[in-house]
């Protein structure tokens, strides 16, 4: 044990001072890449772009315009938002690159959006603060919905001049967006259509054993854990040690991924290091404490404060409720669950699901599909994205703002 953490030391060491590292050939091309390296790497046509939010955070996203090889043009095309999961970050929506649900988007005549959310690695600016401030931490997903999706709304359409979008939401990437659909109605009507895998909203039936100590977890109820992005990039280099396809703690490394419902038939083992290295990125601890305390009160409802603190914010004692039912059918929401998603179960899903009017239920095809695979997933192009591309593209408009 003592020769594997002087192991890691001195290989952390080595990476941190020396830049232009090259990994070991065995090891798959995209290891260690960030973002932007990533997308150079393999020639993708990509642009940046920040937003302001109106609380001040630099919201960043990649945008793809169009495919490699493809000729510009001043042709309108329908708009899509994708948005990631807590505490992970864009990459995850293009990897592996050829199957990957970004590039199949942008096949298909998309121009792609990839948000940033505010608190992972590539979003850690503010007008004032700096990631040192706890008041930076002080959000939740509540923020990202309430701010971020209709200032990238505003600015998208800015920018390609069409006032609709279609949406893809991984996770918390997808519970923000139903958050988002009752506090910001004036929004929803420019949504064409919106996808939202895996929300974990109620999870009586949860079978992670993390999520239920979580659950159980004092400090954590009392909010008492250290309100930061806990998150490091030192998580990036035990990864690219322990779980290459030479290690041999490969399979162990594998089994931390259990906890989000065991599929190891899924799993590329070239391409898991990637994966590994790149998350969990970061976010608010104030955002998992939300996602709790909804889990727990069994009621989606805005940040609990307590007592009094809430008389404060919200003039009543218990916090308000997002509304699912005002959603009302008024756009197509398809709703992707796996049934060995270790975060929640098939009940809670089918309960949400009837709880938004007119949202359509989508088990994915696979027995074992878990609250990862989504992104994971070996077969997810054929199990999850070619669907998702056909409906997203059957629903997507362009209207001219
Ligand atoms: C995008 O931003 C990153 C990070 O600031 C930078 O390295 C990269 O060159 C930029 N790419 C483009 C196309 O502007
Ligand atoms: C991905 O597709 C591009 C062009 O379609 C091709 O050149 C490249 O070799 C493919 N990459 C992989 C890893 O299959
Ligand atoms: C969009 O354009 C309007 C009008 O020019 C401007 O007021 C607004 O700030 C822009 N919004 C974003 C998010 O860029």
């Amino acid at each position: 044990m003592r020769f594997i953490i002087f192991e890691w030391l001195t290989l952390f060491h080595i990476l941190k001072f020396s830049h232009g590292f090259v990994f070991p050939s065995f090891m798959d091309p995209d290891t260690g890449k960030q973002l932007y390296e990533f997308l150079e790497s393999h020639n993708w046509v990509y642009e940046n772009h920040t937003v302001v939010s109106p609380d001040g955070y630099h919201i960043n996203a990649v945008r793809l315009p169009r495919a490699r090889g493809e000729i510009p043009s001043n042709k309108k095309k329908p708009c899509i938002l994708l948005v990631h999961g807590y505490a992970s970050q864009p990459q995850l929506f293009m990897v592996p690159l050829n199957n990957s649900i970004a590039m199949m988007l942008v096949e298909a005549g998309f121009d792609v959006w990839i948000m940033a959310s505010r608190g992972c690695v590539y979003s850690l600016k503010h007008e004032f603060l700096t990631p040192k401030d706890a008041k930076f931490w002080d959000f939740s997903f509540h923020e990202i919905a309430y701010y971020d999706i209709p200032a990238y709304m505003d600015h998208i359409r800015n920018v390609t001049g069409n006032e609709k979008i279609s949406y893809i939401g991984h996770s918390m990437g997808g519970v923000l967006f139903l958050a988002f659909a009752t506090i910001r109605p004036e929004y929803l009507k420019r949504i064409d259509s919106a996808h939202v895998w895996g929300p974990i909203i109620y999870n009586n039936y949860a079978r992670s054993i993390e999520e239920k100590t979580w659950r159980e977890d004092e400090r954590i109820q009392k909010g008492k854990i250290k309100g930061d992005n806990e998150w490091s990039r030192l998580k990036m280099w035990l990864a690219i040690i322990f779980c290459n396809t030479k290690s041999p703690f490969l399979e162990k490394c594998m089994a931390s991924q259990d906890g989000f419902g065991p599929d190891r038939s899924q799993i590329d083992k070239e391409k898991f290091i990637v994966h590994m290295t790149n998350d969990p990125s970061g976010s608010s601890i104030k955002t998992y404490l939300h996602v709790l305390q909804i889990n727990q009160a069994d009621r989606f409802q805005f940040y609990d404060y307590e007592l009094f603190r809430n008389l404060q914010v919200y003039g009543q004692f218990k916090p308000p409720l997002y509304n699912l039912r005002s959603i009302s059918g008024k756009i197509p929401i398809i709703i992707s669950y796996g049934v060995n998603d270790y975060f929640a179960g098939t009940e809670d899903f089918e309960r949400l699901i009837a709880e938004i009017p007119g949202a359509i239920g989508h088990i994915v095809p696979w027995p074992f599909f878990n609250h990862v695979d989504f992104v994971y997933a070996k077969d997810a192009k054929k199990l999850l994205y070619d669907y998702c591309v056909r409906m997203s593209k059957m629903y997507a408009t362009v209207t001219e703002a």
